[in-house]
């Protein structure tokens, strides 16, 4: 199965288990807005769980708030978010659909990499053992002409995003011969910013006095908080805070299912620094957070750094954590060296003080802001796409399993009774009844125990413990693992401690 196929499985999966369907699917679905199934939503809480554990319960300066959707519209003002939040944009006048122009030439060089990268392998294949990457890489007239290009296109690209030039971006896809996927044309119109905050109205009359935006970002809702935390919990610089929370904007380019949507959820810390400190916490968190990611146990390879080519109206230093989704590294997590922006600007703003006085060097001063934003809906489909697996068995059979590591999977363990009868549900649902009081376990008495395992490997569920006529005679169970399909026979007194040594969250946070 190619990345395409692979990509188009995690959607379909997603949404015959439980995890994903497109909202208000009846009415044919309303487009980059999601609703989480029975599963997607033990998945989400469990990803939003373990960030905040190791966040807020893991350090001792770190502290949480959960603030408001709606704030006071000025905050976006002072932000920057309303003069400066804004995608280019370009129409294909043909097709008239509408595109960001940075997405069209990021794609564009993307497609040149992968030439390179085609290229690469089809040399492996003929020239076997033999075969020098580097050698290759450096002096074969085909790849150093796609590298010359993807580099020419890259500073150009580097320069119009950083001097805002939009007749430069428009000429970037017109000498690259961009087509519209649509009409196939290159008929395109000028760039132009679009500003992506969504707006509404507060009370009865639709004044533009009462004109509201739906936050974009949760870190403003900890801005605005910092020195009501900072009072009220003591903490002194270097501390943090904490916040987990949906966000909004009216992305243009609404594509690749939970990866990019109107409406998410982001996990959002803002570690307040003495000035001058800044960088230090930036390289300190940078290693941290990928070293969260690497926690859940997919291969290393699929995460890297990547350094932002325009850094944002608050940044003097920014990067992302890319991971390899099916259709290729993209963000998954930003962090941003946000310097003393946002509190300098409340202040102005508000005409309040956001001062820290500092014990230590006797004087009051402007925090400087290091900033982690991981997107959660992103986290879930990092997780699904390097999850689901089609195996295939021995028998010629395949089962598609998903591998979630076991910490964060919806259901930790199912009791299935072997048949509906002779005692068995009964036994079984006293196993459910102890388990349940510690984890999410199901109880499945329907079909055969083939469909039954199949439905839990579908959804992911590390165990699954089987009630057997044996269990009756001298109180063992099997206890099947999803990976492996291994079972093993063991007393059902020991069930709850095997299975809560495996999947308990306490475990995975030892190991950060
Ligand atoms: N407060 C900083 C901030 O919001 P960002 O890089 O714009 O920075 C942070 O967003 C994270 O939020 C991203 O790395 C991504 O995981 C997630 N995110 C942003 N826009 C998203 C969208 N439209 N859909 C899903 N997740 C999104």
């Amino acid at each position: 199965m190619n990345n395409e196929e692979h990509f188009k499985n995690v959607i379909s999966h997603s949404k015959e288990y439980g995890f994903i369907f497109p909202s208000s699917e009846i009415y044919d679905g309303l487009s980059a807005v999601y609703d989480y199934g029975t599963y997607g939503v033990e998945l989400k809480n469990n990803i939003r769980t373990y960030w905040w554990k190791s966040m807020v319960q893991l350090h001792e300066n770190i502290v949480g708030i959960d603030s408001a959707i709606f704030m006071h519209p000025t905050i976006w003002k002072a932000s920057g978010h309303v003069d400066a939040f804004n995608d280019p944009l370009v129409d294909n006048k043909d097709s008239k659909k509408r595109y960001r122009a940075d997405v069209l030439i990021e794609d564009y060089m993307a497609k040149q990499a992968d030439k390179i990268e085609k290229e690469v392998e089809k040399a492996k294949k003929r020239f076997g053992e033999k075969f020098d990457e580097t050698l290759y890489l450096a002096t074969n007239p085909r790849i150093t002409e796609i590298q010359n290009t993807i580099n020419t296109v890259h500073t150009r690209f580097k320069k119009a995003m950083e001097e805002n030039d939009l007749v430069d971006l428009r000429q970037i896809i017109v000498d690259c011969e961009i087509v519209c996927p649509i009409s196939g044309t290159k008929n395109w119109t000028d760039v132009r910013q679009f500003n992506l905050m969504f707006s509404t109205s507060m009370g009865a009359m639709e004044e533009s006095s009462n004109q509201l935006y739906l936050r974009p970002e949760t870190a403003q809702g900890i801005f605005v908080n910092f020195l009501n935390v900072q009072k009220t919990t003591r903490m002194k610089i270097p501390f943090g805070i904490a916040q987990t929370g949906k966000a909004f904007r009216n992305e243009i380019v609404a594509r690749q299912f939970i990866f990019r949507m109107r409406e998410f959820e982001q996990m959002e810390m803002q570690f307040f620094v003495q000035p001058g400190t800044e960088l230090q916490w930036y390289e300190n968190w940078k290693k941290k957070r990928l070293e969260w990611h690497h926690s859940l146990g997919f291969p290393q390879s699929k995460y890297r750094y990547k350094d932002h080519t325009k850094l944002a109206h608050y940044a003097n230093a920014a990067c992302d954590i890319e991971f390899e989704f099916p259709f290729g590294f993209k963000e998954l997590e930003g962090i941003h060296s946000r310097t003393d922006f946002d509190l300098k600007s409340h202040e102005k703003f508000s005409g309040k003080k956001l001062q820290y006085f500092d014990p230590e060097l006797n004087s009051s001063y402007v925090p400087y802001v290091v900033e982690t934003s991981v997107g959660l809906d992103r986290t879930v489909l990092a997780i699904l796409s390097q999850s689901l697996t089609t195996e295939t068995l021995e028998d010629g059979t395949t089962r598609d399993v998903m591998r979630i590591p076991h910490f964060l999977a919806p259901v930790k363990v199912a009791v299935l009774p072997l048949m509906k009868k002779d005692g068995l549900p009964e036994k079984g649902m006293e196993l459910f009844n102890k388990l349940k009081l510690r984890t999410y376990c199901q109880y499945d008495e329907k079909d055969s125990i083939g469909k039954r395992y199949r439905r839990q490997d579908a959804i992911g569920t590390p165990y699954a413990i089987t009630i057997d006529h044996q269990t009756l005679e001298d109180n063992t169970v099997t206890i099947r693992d999803r990976d492996t399909m291994k079972q093993e026979r063991i007393n059902m007194d020991e069930v709850e401690k095997i299975v809560m040594d495996k999947v308990d969250i306490t475990e995975a946070l030892k190991r950060l």
